[in-house]
């Protein structure tokens, strides 16, 4: 997301308009005879299984890799696995891994495409892009979701609560959102959210009372405590649920018309309660909906097919 025009999000949304409108024999003929890896080296339900239906939807063959269950476990290297993938037909590689970079090192490896579905605590910029899709079809209509500008989101707030510091989504949405208009509100403890995140970006801010920050939104969108990532890090967790977890009564008393966020998975009953999961404000489940949509079209983009066509 660090490196991608505002001109390119607008082209990627419209692909995604476009191929979603498409009749199943032209989709489907978008990557005939394509072939799609997916090689995983963290666990994932939603990018992985939205990016292999995505890739099935437009034709292709695809594969998957995982670290648990390949020769990745045997001491393979992220190069011998991903040329391995390329000598077996693979014009692209999906890759998420622990290690920020890893889908740079991979690209120059293999010289191949490559996706990144998350890469350590750097970036998920499919995540992003969803989440940017969701936002238009609910603020704007589904009919105005299809392109951007610098200032789409002018006027609004975005408030992203949670692990900020572990968080790639946090990341790739600070730097996406605010080249389009909208202002960033980060929101929460000194642990989970250093000062230096406003260095991501002019149009980021940090707000650390959660209920200051949630009057101010449109957006609420909440991060999982990273649980695998803490290293040491000590958090008292009830405190930290009393002061930053959006439950129903917040919610009502202070944001009740705020579009409720989460890229998932969510851990109930920590940063989020059931009400507010499962309740009308919730985006939740239409964000994993756009997820196959969005990643669509950066398949035919990175693979120099539909609009991209060379
Ligand atoms: N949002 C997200 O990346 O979810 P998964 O880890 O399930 O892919």
């Amino acid at each position: 997301m660090a490196h991608l025009p505002v001109s390119e999000v607008s082209a990627i949304l419209s692909e995604t308009a476009r191929i979603a409108e498409l009749p199943k024999e032209e989709r489907t003929a978008i990557l005939r005879d394509r072939t799609v890896a997916l090689l995983f080296y963290e666990s994932s339900t939603r990018t992985r299984t939205s990016f292999e239906l995505a890739a099935k939807s437009l034709g292709a063959t695809t594969t998957l890799v995982s670290d648990k269950s390949s020769s990745i476990e045997k001491g393979e290297s992220l190069k011998d696995t991903g040329l391995t993938l390329r000598a077996l037909g693979a014009e692209c590689i999906i890759l998420r891994h622990p290690a920020s970079g890893a889908p740079f090192v991979l690209a120059r490896e293999t010289g191949l495409p490559v996706l990144n579905a998350g890469d350590g605590m750097h970036e998920h910029p499919s995540q992003a892009l969803l989440d940017l899709r969701t936002i238009l079809t609910r603020l704007h209509g589904a009919d105005r979701a299809g392109e951007v500008n610098e200032h789409t989101l002018d006027g609004a707030t975005v408030v992203i609560t949670g692990d900020i510091l572990h968080s790639r989504v946090a990341r790739s949405n600070a730097m996406l959102l605010p080249r389009l208009g909208a202002r960033v509100l980060l929101c929460g403890p000194e642990k989970l959210l250093p000062e230096d995140a406003l260095g991501l970006g002019p149009g980021v801010e940090i707000e650390r009372d959660f209920d200051r920050a949630l009057a101010q939104a449109q957006v609420a969108m909440m991060l999982r405590i990273q649980k695998e990532r803490l290293a040491g890090l000590e958090l008292d967790l009830n405190d930290y649920i009393g002061r930053f977890q959006l439950n129903g009564e917040r919610l009502a008393a202070v944001a009740p018309k705020a579009l409720v966020m989460h890229p998932g998975p969510m851990i109930r009953g920590l940063e989020i309660a059931d009400d507010v999961a499962d309740g009308p404000q919730s985006t939740i489940e239409e964000q994993v909906t756009h997820g196959l949509a969005i990643r669509s079209a950066l398949l035919a983009r990175a693979l120099g097919a539909g609009v991209f066509k060379a």
